[in-house]
C-alpha cells in the first residue's frame, strides 16, 4: 500500500510506520492522521505483524497537529466533525502492542500521539511539550488527561499552563518515556525491543495489554479482579503449558498460540 505521509516496512513480524512530512516538522494532518489510521489498522489484521512502532525523523516525531489546516475552522466546523475523536480512537482501539520511538519535537499532537502508544522509547534530543496554549487552545487528543496520569498534576500543570518543552532526561525522570537511548541508535533500539515482544506468546501479549491498559481505565479492586481473571484464563492455552514445561525442561519456550 503506498502512502503519501507515511512509510510503513513490515519485517520479522514488527511494522515500522514512519511519519513523512519533513517539510512539516511531521504535523498531523488530515491526510496523515487518515494514512495513519488505516495503517494501524492493517497492521493489527496481518498475522506477520506482532508488535508495532511509530516514528518520526531525528529532528521531529511529530510538531502537533497541523496548525495550518486548523487555523481557519470554527467552532462548528470542528465540533460538528467531532474533530480528532476518530483519529485517536483508531490508534487506542489496535489491540498489538505500539512503541512510540521518539526523537526531536514531540509537541501537541506530537506528544498526545506518543502518549497513546503503549510506551514511548525516546532519543537523547527529544523534546515534549504541550504548547497549545500559546495558540490560544487546549490540547485536543488526549494531552490534559493522558499527561497528567502518567507524570502527575503538578508536572502536567506546569507543561500546559507554559507550554515549556520537556528533554529527555526530563521525560525520564517523570515516567513520561520508558527508556532514553542516543539518537542514533533510536531505530535500532525499538526494532530489537519489538522483535523481544514478538517472540512471546502473542496471546499472552495481547492480555498484557489489555490488563494494563485497564489501570488507567477502572478502580484498583476491578483492574486487580480483572488481572486476576486474565491469569487464570491463560491456563486454557497451550503457551502457558508450553512457556511453564518449558522453564522446568531448561530449554527455551516455543510459543504457537498465535
Ligand atoms: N503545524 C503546521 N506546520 C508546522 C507545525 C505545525 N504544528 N510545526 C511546524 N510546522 C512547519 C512550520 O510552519 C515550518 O514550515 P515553513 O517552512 O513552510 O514555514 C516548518 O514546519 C519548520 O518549522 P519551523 O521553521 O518553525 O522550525 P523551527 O526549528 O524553527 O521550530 C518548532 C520548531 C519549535 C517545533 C516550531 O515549528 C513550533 O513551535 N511548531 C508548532 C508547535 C505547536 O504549537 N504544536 C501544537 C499544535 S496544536 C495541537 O497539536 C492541538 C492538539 O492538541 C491536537
Amino acid at each position: 500500500m503506498a502512502y503519501e505521509t507515511i512509510i510503513v516496512e513490515i519485517e520479522d513480524y514488527v511494522a515500522l510506520i514512519r511519519l513523512n512530512r519533513p517539510d512539516a516538522l511531521n504535523a498531523l494532518n488530515s491526510k496523515l492522521m487518515g494514512e495513519l489510521s488505516e495503517a494501524l489498522t492493517a497492521a493489527d489484521g496481518n498475522d506477520n505483524v506482532r508488535c508495532i512502532i511509530i516514528t518520526g525523523s531525528e529532528k521531529a516525531f511529530a510538531a502537533g497537529a497541523d496548525i495550518k489546516e486548523m487555523s481557519e475552522k470554527t467552532f462548528v466546523d470542528v465540533f460538528g466533525d467531532d474533530m480528532f475523536a476518530a483519529e485517536t480512537e483508531a490508534v487506542t482501539r489496535v489491540r498489538k502492542p505500539i512503541i512510540a520511538a521518539v526523537a526531536g519535537y514531540a509537541l501537541g499532537g506530537g506528544c498526545e500521539l506518543a502518549m497513546m502508544c503503549d510506551f514511548i522509547l525516546c532519543a537523547d534530543n527529544a523534546k515534549f511539550g504541550q504548547p497549545e496554549i500559546n495558540l490560544g487552545v487546549v490540547a485536543g487528543m488526549g494531552g490534559t488527561q493522558r499527561l497528567t496520569r502518567f507524570v502527575g498534576k503538578s508536572k502536567s500543570m506546569d507543561m500546559h499552563l507554559t507550554g515549556r518543552f520537556m528533554d529527555a532526561a526530563e521525560a525520564e525522570r517523570c515516567g513520561l518515556v520508558s527508556r532514553v537511548v542516543p539518537a542514533k541508535e533510536l531505530i535500532a533500539e525499538a526494532k530489537k525491543t519489538a522483535a523481544k515482544i514478538a517472540e512471546k506468546s502473542q496471546i499472552t501479549v495481547l492480555a498484557v495489554k489489555e490488563s494494563v491498559n485497564r489501570a488507567y481505565e477502572t478502580t484498583m479492586r476491578e483492574g486487580l479482579l480483572f488481572e486476576r481473571r486474565v491469569f487464570h484464563s491463560l491456563f486454557s492455552t497451550e503457551d502457558q503449558k508450553e512457556g511453564m514445561a518449558a522453564f522446568l525442561e531448561k530449554r527455551s519456550p516455543q510459543f504457537r498460540d498465535r
